[in-house]
């Protein structure tokens, strides 16, 4: 395979002697951003696998949401059932801080996967290139709710190709992951008055979650092939698999989820299956949207919903362009996005 990115840098952290990874695939549109994942991996080099993949994603989601970002990430890879202590923890946030700060701001983090907007003030403390410090820290605060709004956009966009109507008050969903995101989004279905919905998680404790916005609770593998209408993936990345997909039940697909597919020939399966997949990459651009938008540039709540809701046309316009050109929606955002993010588009936009 070869070499994409512009820089990745692996450090033991000085204090917390744990592998600290930070990835920066591009930077040809402005500086990289990408949230910080603090997760346990088998091995620290499965770390840096998902630093390098999740950062790739990160710039085609930056691309195709307009921003005049690339794509980062950081990893922070724990060993196998290590948990950390407060003082542990902090020390690690403060190596990925060093390691950030190190990059001269060519790349900003945000929350992540294992880490929230209280992380990012105690990274703050090493470098000022963080996102989402809750407001009285000076931040935008927790990002879910916003890309969890985006996902809603999503689904609409979705709904109205595949159902015909971006009402979503009729369909079924089955929602897999309650975490921060998939809270959100499920209660945001139960207010656009979805009839059938149904959650799960592998967290038992997050049944009553799913009891409280009228879900019904099922395992993970019974929410991934239950009959709806849209599949949400709202969990870790990878579910969807080459051996999932004749067990599908569903007619569409879109979802928070980053990295949902295990292999990009995935997508083809599920073209030949019929089953609409909305790329991840668009679908799950709200947290970033939000955080660059009120952060950087300084807007209100009122223009940044509206920017949140393009997500919905964004995806819209992918589906089209797919459905006309006969190719898998992952093939057009791909495609869509390797332009945006070429150095000849970059200095076309420069010029305007
Ligand atoms: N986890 C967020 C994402 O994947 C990362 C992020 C949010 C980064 C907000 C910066 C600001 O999109």
């Amino acid at each position: 395979m070869s070499f994409n990115h512009r820089r990745v840098v692996v450090e033991q952290g000085r204090r917390s002697g744990l592998p600290i990874v930070v990835a920066v695939h591009s930077t040809v549109l402005g500086q990289a951003i990408g949230g910080c994942r603090l997760a346990s991996y088998p091995d620290w080099r499965d770390g840096l696998d998902d630093a390098l993949r999740l950062s790739a994603a990160m710039t085609e989601k930056a691309a195709l949401a307009g921003l005049p970002h690339g794509g980062g990430k950081t990893v922070i890879a724990l060993p196998p059932g290590r948990v950390l202590s407060p003082t542990e923890r902090r020390d690690a946030l403060h190596d990925a801080g060093d390691v950030i700060g190190g990059l001269r701001g060519a790349y900003a983090t945000g929350p992540d996967v294992g880490t929230g907007p209280a992380d990012m003030v105690t990274i703050s403390e090493r470098t000022a290139y963080v996102f989402c410090r809750p407001a009285q820290a000076g931040g935008s605060g927790d990002s879910s709710p916003h890309t969890a709004a985006g996902v809603l956009a999503a689904l609409r966009a979705v709904a109205a190709e595949r159902f015909g109507s971006p009402d979503l008050s009729r369909r079924s969903f089955a929602v897999l992951g309650l975490g921060r995101v998939g809270t959100h989004v499920l209660r945001l279905l139960a207010e656009a008055g979805a009839t059938d919905l149904i959650a799960a998680d592998v967290d038992p404790a997050r049944r009553a979650v799913a009891g409280k916005y009228g879900a019904t609770w099922t395992g993970p593998d019974d929410c991934l092939t239950a009959e709806v209408d849209v599949l949400v993936p709202a969990a870790l990345g990878g579910v969807l698999t080459r051996a999932l997909v004749p067990r599908l039940s569903c007619s569409a697909i879109a979802g928070p989820a980053n990295n949902q597919l295990d292999d990009p020939a995935t997508a083809d399966l599920l073209h030949e299956r019929g089953i609409r997949w909305a790329p991840d990459v668009v679908v799950s651009a709200g947290g970033i949207v939000h955080a660059t938008a009120a952060e950087l540039h300084h807007e209100s709540e009122a223009q940044i919903s509206a920017r949140i809701d393009g997500i919905g046309d964004t995806l819209a316009g992918i589906l089209s362009a797919a459905r006309e050109t006969s190719a898998t929606p992952a093939a057009a955002a791909t495609r869509l996005a390797g332009f945006l993010t070429s150095e000849r588009a970059a200095s076309m936009l420069a010029a305007c």
